[in-house]
């Protein structure tokens, strides 16, 4: 399963709620978050979001760097052992933010990310849908993604909504404004149907 919107939608408090519901549960869960989780990963973090102006293929390919060690070293191994895998972003961020909000082609980032992750796809990729000037309100714009301003998060707000019926048996849209509780609740729901 993965999580995906815009900074503050309140993906990495679903993340952990669904981690906790499924250990309690008795399962073997592994939860990431990128860019990161990896040594690569975490230097390839930082020449993304603290360093300066990186050209948009510079930037999809680094982030696809990061996630194809991601795949490698931490979700396939996960996966191959019989794991849950719950992701706080994978390869929408980069369809959503360097493939229509940067203007590269979502079949073009697609066709890199898909050699990355091996084919490894999310069963079910839950998008908390968000305004961008609400998101904004919730937290200081903490890296250089971040701070390009409203402009370009409201671009990446419309993207998610694009994604969202591109790929409609596989993201699900939920309202990320009403309360984590209620939140975790249908996201809950929705993973009975897959276990
Ligand atoms: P973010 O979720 O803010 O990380 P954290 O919450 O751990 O600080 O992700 C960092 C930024 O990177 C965020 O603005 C979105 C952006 N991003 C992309 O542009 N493409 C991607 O593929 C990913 C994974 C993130």
């Amino acid at each position: 399963m993965t999580f995906e919107g815009l900074d503050g939608s309140g993906k990495t408090t679903q993340v952990e709620m669904l981690r906790s519901h499924l250990e309690e549960a008795g399962r073997d869960v592994v939860a990431t978050r990128e860019p990161g989780g990896t040594e690569l990963g975490e230097r390839v973090r930082d020449l993304l979001l603290q360093g300066g102006e990186v050209s948009p293929w510079a930037e999809a390919a680094l982030f696809a760097a990061a996630r194809a060690e991601l795949v490698s070293k931490v979700i396939a191994p996960a996966l191959e052992r019989g794991a849950d895998v719950v992701c706080d972003r994978y390869l929408d961020s980069s369809l959503a933010y360097q493939g229509i909000a940067r203007g590269l082609g979502v079949d073009q980032v697609l066709a890199l990310n898909l050699s990355a992750i091996r084919g490894i796809l999310p069963d079910l990729t839950f998008l908390l849908t968000l305004e961008a000037d609400e998101a904004a309100l919730r937290g200081e714009a903490s890296d250089r993604i971040e701070r390009e301003g409203g402009e370009f998060q409201r671009a990446v707000e419309t993207a998610y909504r694009e994604l969202a019926a591109i790929f409609p048996a596989r993201l699900v849209a939920l309202d990320g404004s009403r309360p984590p509780e209620e939140i975790a609740k249908e996201v809950r729901d929705r993973i009975q149907d897959l276990s």
